[in-house]
């Protein structure tokens, strides 16, 4: 006999797995199915953003942050630290050693919420008596659940580029550039997108010449072209990466190295490179899931096509987190998996796509949330803005990290926020003020009549707010 669930979750990534937990939480039976298998070949729970995505890439990024402070940033305290080394292969383990840490977590927390943990590949198979059929196929283990409402969580994988082979051992995607255990002498990567920026930057500053190759003439498109220039100029500067824009990629041939020919400016170029990674974007990820079989629909992008609270075009089942439209961002999935599951409990919750926060982890790091300046410009919205540097910021000089800028953007009429970039110290932190400042519709004039403890990188937000009313007090 089949096993009988109120909710069937299929992908432990954020997404799925927060969604199980929740409605385990609502008191429904719950099962989640996921197939995804760690380098050591056994089951871990956690999908991209724990294995291969958000956690390996943020370990990485803080020990290489760490030796580049070591070499360039210790001597202005007065430390001076001779010979110091640094072992790839250590730091590496490290990284393994908090995604391992991290998935247990996961699979702990399903035990504890009696969520039925089944490894394998999930497919839809049928409905009958209002009751779903999921097969799950481990190898040659099969066993078919059953379920009144299903979500997949199924998540993406890595945009291929066509005619080029990733082997994650010369030329790698995220996995392979989680991975290396050793320093290449000469880095390239193809897409100067987030993936291209965090990995260009953990291995420049552990030695690399990196060189990053971008399609698109401009650099940070979706970011607000102030911020956008700023962190061309500082990651260009002082992380060393060199990123050349406008590129048309042609053919790619590996060997021991990997040589990428390419045309710039309507002149033919060729970068040769010990490894290359491949960042150009992430695809939807629907194999396996029996779309097809059931009817499921799904857009020409591949996205599986949901409405606005993440309903399928079938009775009872749900599509949340990267398999669906919106940013591809472990946060998003999270808040779509608690959602659905609060209105599979007949609760009306809600997702504010307009104040979901961006960071991108280099140094400094970047982050936003709401509109930019050009996106305001264009739909003819009259704003003022505030922008304070954290030059002058007692705690950021003590930090050795006085680099960068907070922009906030304020309806010219109402004063009502409308959005807040950063690009600095700790921008991943500081830009929940905006998230709150956009959820609560705050005025600019509220946060600058808001106290901000002193020392601290948030006084630099508070100037930006007066900044917005032209009475900085620091500017
Ligand atoms: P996923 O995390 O992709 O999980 C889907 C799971 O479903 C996987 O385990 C997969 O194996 C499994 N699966 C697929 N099909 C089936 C099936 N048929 N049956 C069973 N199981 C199946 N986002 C951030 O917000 N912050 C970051 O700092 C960040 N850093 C990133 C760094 C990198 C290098 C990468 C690649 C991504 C990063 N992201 C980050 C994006 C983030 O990882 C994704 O947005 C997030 O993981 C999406 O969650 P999800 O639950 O939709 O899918
Ligand atoms: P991306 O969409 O951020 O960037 C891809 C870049 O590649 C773009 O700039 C694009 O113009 C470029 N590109 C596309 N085709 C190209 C080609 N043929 N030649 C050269 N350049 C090309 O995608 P990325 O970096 O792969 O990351 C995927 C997603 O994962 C991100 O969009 C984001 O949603 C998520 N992510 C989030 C992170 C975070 O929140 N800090 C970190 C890493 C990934």
């Amino acid at each position: 006999m089949s096993q009988e669930f109120d909710v069937v979750v299929i992908g432990a990534g954020p997404g799925g797995y927060i969604a199980a937990i929740r409605a385990a939480q609502l008191g429904f039976k719950t099962a989640c199915i996921d197939a995804y298998k760690g380098p050591d070949g056994q089951p871990a729970l956690g999908g991209t953003c724990l294995n291969v995505g958000c956690i390996p890439s943020k370990a990485l990024l803080q020990s290489s942050e760490h030796f580049h402070a070591l070499n360039h940033g210790f001597a202005e305290h007065g430390i001076n630290v001779k010979g110091a080394s640094f072992d790839p292969a250590q730091m590496v383990a490290r990284k393994d050693g908090i995604v391992q840490k991290l998935t247990a977590g996961v699979a702990f927390l399903f035990k504890k919420n009696k969520i039925a943990n089944l490894h394998g590949l999930g497919s839809l198979k049928g409905r009958a008596d209002e009751k779903w059929q999921i097969e799950v196929r481990d190898g040659d283990k099969v066993e078919t659940v059953s379920a009144s409402h299903v979500i997949v969580a199924t998540g993406s994988r890595p945009r291929p580029l066509p005619g080029v082979e990733i082997d994650n051992k010369t030329v790698l995607d995220n996995t392979g550039a989680l991975a290396m255990a050793a320093t290449p002498k000469r880095l390239g990567v193809i897409g100067a997108g987030v993936i291209g920026l965090e990995m260009g930057s953990v291995w420049a500053r552990l030695g690399s010449e990196v060189t990053i190759l971008e399609a698109l003439p401009t650099f940070l498109g979706a970011a607000d072209a102030q911020i956008a220039r700023e962190a061309l100029r500082t990651l260009t500067k002082d992380t060393g990466l060199n990123i050349q824009t406008g590129v048309k990629i042609g053919n790619i041939k590996t060997g021991k190295t990997v040589t990428v020919e390419y045309e710039k400016d309507g002149k033919s170029e060729s970068l040769t490179v010990d490894k290359l990674i491949v960042a150009i974007g992430r695809v939807p990820n629907t194999d396996g899931l029996g779309a097809e079989a059931v009817n499921l629909q799904v857009d020409e992008r591949g996205f599986i096509v949901v409405d606005d609270s993440c309903h399928t075009n079938l009775p009872n089942v749900w599509a949340i987190g990267d398999v669906v439209r919106g940013p591809m961002l472990a946060h998003k999935a999270m808040e779509e998996g608690v959602a659905v599951a609060e209105r599979i409990a007949g609760q009306k919750p809600h997702v504010d796509f307009g104040s979901i926060p961006w960071v991108i982890y280099t140094s400094p790091e970047i982050a936003w949330v709401g509109k930019t300046e050009e996106q305001l410009k264009a739909a003819g919205i009259a704003y003022k803005k505030g922008t304070a540097p954290f030059a002058p910021n007692g705690r950021a000089l003590g930090m050795g990290q006085a680099q960068g800028t907070v922009k906030i953007l304020a309806d010219a009429e109402t004063d009502r926020i409308l959005g807040m970039h950063v690009i600095g110290p700790m921008a991943s932190e500081l830009v929940t003020e905006g998230v709150l400042s956009l959820e609560f519709k705050a005025a600019s004039e509220d946060i600058a009549r808001i106290v901000h403890a002193h020392p601290s990188l948030s006084e630099v937000v508070h100037e930006a707010a007066l900044a917005c009313d032209k009475r900085a007090l620091h500017g």
